[in-house]
């Protein structure tokens, strides 16, 4: 496995300068392995994703086909800012699937987190199949993998997060150009690229996205409370300047509910449940200690612009007890 190996000598991503010359020592190396071939990619828009998108793109243009998968649970403007920026602005061969009522459905009444994280791994694979197979002529199948990702998966770390990964008995080759690399450089490299910032320093976000935040059994009115008070968090924490300074930061709703008053009446509606937590590896997290006047703001917002929300609330558990995720 010595090409799972990172040499001693190569030199940390840092700069504009290093990220360049990795760009076109990476062009050259895709455009050899690659030829007159044609490359698949599940293009989630994610960091990894993007920047192995980016770098094809650059390499192979139109050889490169994205399928971005919509399984329902991405955050609000997720596959937007997917089609703006590959498909509009980069021009490449994007195929976008909405998949939306089939994960749902496939979700419906399902309350087991586990059973549902395997539910959207097993049809994102169907999905992303279904999509190869109607493909004249691939041969290679790029992957976004990291370095900290041969790593972990060396060690057996990770077992159930990788939803979005590799479908498994698609015979293609292999194309990983930043498998190399630690999550800092791969954002060097993105930025280089000239994708936007915030695809570039992103937080991280589970594979089955917002499904996990939507405890229990996903409902669509309960998802769009999710989706919308994540927005306004997200807008708040910009605002505020803590976009790219709180490691990770969202909003669950629960699946229960409790009497509050909206607009002088008895009113009986789920709670968004605020979490704003910093760390180094995921392994364990602390409370990012939020000012009171942050937290009133976006209380406000929340119960005033997020349909069937009467109470927000703020979680103070470190990992441990509290995982990141709340499923
Ligand atoms: P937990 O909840 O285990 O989360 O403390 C640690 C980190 O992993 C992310 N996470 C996942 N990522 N698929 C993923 O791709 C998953 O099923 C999954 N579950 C948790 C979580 O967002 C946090 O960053």
């Amino acid at each position: 496995m010595a090409a799972n190996k990172r040499p001693e000598s190569m030199e940390r991503i840092t700069t504009e300068a290093l990220a360049q010359s990795f760009i076109h020592e990476q062009v050259k190396a895709l455009q050899e392995q690659i030829g007159d071939k044609k490359v698949l990619l599940a293009l989630s828009g994610g960091v990894d994703s993007s920047v192995v998108a980016a770098l094809l793109i650059k390499a192979v243009g139109k050889q490169l086909v994205c399928v971005h998968v919509n399984h329902g649970l991405l955050r609000k403007g997720e596959p937007e800012q997917v089609i703006k920026v590959f498909r509009d602005e980069m021009d490449a061969n994007l195929i976008y699937v909405d998949a939306v009522d089939r994960f749902l459905d496939k979700l419906a009444g399902v309350d087991d987190p586990e059973t549902k994280r395997k539910i959207i791994g097993k049809e994102f694979i169907e999905v992303f199949a279904e999509e190869a197979a109607k493909q004249d002529g691939i041969s290679f199948l790029a992957q976004g993998t990291i370095y900290p990702d041969i790593i972990e998966s060396d060690k057996g770390v990770k077992a159930h997060h990788n939803v979005g990964g590799l479908p498994e008995g698609l015979n293609f080759e292999l194309v990983e150009p930043v498998k190399l690399l630690y999550k800092d450089e791969v954002r060097v490299v993105g930025k280089a690229l000239g994708l936007p910032d915030n695809m570039v320093f992103r937080q991280p976000f589970p594979g089955p996205g917002l499904g996990v935040r939507c405890t229990g059994a996903i409902t669509r009115d309960r998802l769009e409370a999710v989706r919308e008070s994540d927005a306004i968090l997200r807008e708040e924490f910009a605002a505020a300047g803590l976009e790219g300074k709180v490691w990770q930061y969202f909003t669950i709703v629960p699946d229960y509910k409790s009497t509050g008053v909206i607009d002088g009446k008895r009113s009986w509606d789920w709670p968004v449940i605020i979490r704003a937590v910093n760390t180094r590896d995921a392994m364990s997290a602390t409370i990012e200690e939020l000012p009171y006047a942050l937290l009133h703001k976006i209380t406000a917002r929340i119960v005033s612009e997020v349909k069937g929300v009467n109470r927000v609330l703020y979680d103070l558990t470190p990992k441990p007890t509290g995982t990141i995720e709340w499923e």
